[in-house]
């Protein structure tokens, strides 16, 4: 659209809306109402959804079935035709209360861009200021709600699916779909401009790490490599920045534990999936109104060490929980998975001291640091790059201590083609350095052995040595 239609829309928009929110005397409605044409049978459905909304509230969206709800809105049809001032000819109104119906079942204009199974993400910024993710790349779309109380509606309903709430008293809500997707909603005054709606979709079908690697995120060699590491119980953390893949990636980690360990998943909002038959799923909670019932990760890690977990998968350590996860990393629940957000190996490491530290104990830094030495094994990296593709860059594995630092060594990096760069299209791949991995002893010591050429910087043609590698193989294409 021209900058010029687009200005042309948004002023209509607003003088549309002004009208609309300043409350008409009840004689000046009913005209309204009575010479109804069809361009404001938009504008009808919407003070009658109003109507509708006011008197039923929330109870109204409870109802998810189209037959039960449509006998809803017949049954207040007509007190609410009344309370909005609408005069609706008998004869529109079996299409009226269809509409209305559907409208209020759907997420209105979003649901065009649910439907595209191409769009991973939604941010409306405004009614009328939509942004999509679309393969990867963030495009601003022309699909927009009528006016703000509209999408502040469709935000309403959504998280009324899900059984919380959202008002000027608690107006932020962080909540999951049914189908998984994740929604975060929130309102003025918080947000300065308008309602604000993230919803981050959920794949249909779950990444495997047979995608990764035709995506380009990963190579055969090192996902055998990430497969070894889980079955040998390695202590694994993901890097990344927001959106690159982290969650995603630990989901594929957590789907190589063995189907007969027994697996506790704790996060914000549940939103790893596993294959596994044995799994126990913990989803933290935030306070109520009355600030009671917050129950935070740090107090579900503390929770699942008393479950006799085989292996603790956290969505991700922001804060103190990240003590409680290295000690039970250090005492025997070895295998944990977790992700943190940051945007180098050493990054993650010096996070994870800041992080310890706010679980408030006074700890020295070198206490501290020995503490993540000893529990962690590997560091996984991944990135974004500007193609909107994502890849891992680096696996680094710990160590030990030096002194005070920690040392850190990587087994894969991310290596640039001559001239690629990260920000630009990528075109290099996921090399070994060369350095054979001190946890292969680990691993061994566990019944896990790995090739050695797995680890050599000129991949011979790999040899189906693990599950992972005879699929892969067969998938590969003929190139
Ligand atoms: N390797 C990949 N290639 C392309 N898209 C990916 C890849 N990994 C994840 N995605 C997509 O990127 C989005 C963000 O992934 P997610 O795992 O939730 O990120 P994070 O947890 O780091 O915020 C999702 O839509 C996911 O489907
Ligand atoms: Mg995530």
């Amino acid at each position: 659209m021209a900058l010029s239609d687009r200005l042309e829309k948004i002023e209509t928009e607003k003088a549309r809306v002004s009208g609309i929110n300043k409350p008409a005397p009840a004689s000046d409605r009913q005209r309204k109402g009575a010479s109804a044409g069809p361009s404001s049978w938009g504008q009808m459905k919407r003070q009658v959804r109003d109507a509708l909304m006011e008197e039923l509230g929330t109870k109204l969206y409870a109802k998810s079935n189209a037959e039960e709800l449509k006998a809803v809105v017949s049954e207040h049809l007509e007190p609410a035709l009344k309370r909005a001032g609408i005069v609706l000819p008998s004869s529109q109104r079996p299409k009226f209360v269809g509409e209305l119906t559907a409208d209020l079942l759907g997420y209105g204009p979003l649901e065009e861009l649910l439907s595209d199974q191409t769009i991973t993400e939604i941010m409306c910024n405004g009614y009328n200021d939509i942004y999509v993710e679309k393969k990867g790349k963030l495009v601003h779309t022309d699909v927009s709600f009528t006016d703000e109380s509209h999408l502040r509606q469709v935000i309403e309903k959504i998280v009324a699916t899900v059984g919380r709430r959202i008002d000027e008293s608690s107006p932020m809500v962080d909540a999951r779909l049914p189908d998984g997707s994740r929604v975060n909603a929130m309102l003025p005054p918080v947000a300065v401009d308008s309602p604000v709606l993230t919803i981050r979709r959920f794949p249909a079908k779950p990444f495997t790490i047979h995608d990764l690697i035709r995506l380009g995120a990963i190579t055969a060699d090192a996902g055998s490599f990430l497969e070894g590491a889980v079955l040998g119980k390695l202590n694994i953390i993901v890097s990344g920045g927001t959106g690159t893949g982290k969650t995603t990636l630990l989901n594929i980690l957590g789907d190589f534990v063995p189907e007969d360990e027994r697996i506790i998943t704790i996060e914000d909002a549940a939103e790893i999936r596993l294959s596994q038959p044995h799994v126990v799923r913990m989803e933290a909670r935030p306070a109520n109104i009355e600030g009671a019932g917050y129950v935070g990760i740090r107090e579900l890690v503390r929770n699942a060490l008393r479950m006799r977990p085989d292996r603790i998968v956290v969505g991700e350590v922001r804060g103190g929980e990240a003590l409680d996860m290295l000690q039970a990393m250090n005492t025997g629940h070895e295998g944990s998975l977790t992700t943190i957000h940051s945007n180098a190996p050493r990054d993650a490491l010096t996070r994870l001291d800041t992080m310890v530290m706010m679980a408030g104990y006074d700890l020295p830094v070198r206490a501290i640091r020995q503490q993540v030495a000893a529990a962690l094994d590997l560091v996984i990296q991944i990135a974004r790059f500007g193609d909107g593709s994502r890849r891992i860059t680096h696996i680094s594995e710990i160590q030990g201590m030096e002194g005070d630092i920690i040392t850190l060594q990587d087994i894969f990096r991310y290596s640039f083609d001559e001239g690629g760069s990260a920000s630009a299209t990528s075109s290099g791949i996921l090399k070994p350095t060369g350095l054979r991995p001190k946890v292969i002893e680990k691993l061994q010591d566990k019944g896990v052995d790995l090739p050695a050429r797995l680890f050599r910087p000129k991949a011979e043609p790999p040899a189906a040595t693990s599950r992972l590698l005879s699929a892969a193989n067969g998938r590969r294409s003929p190139r």
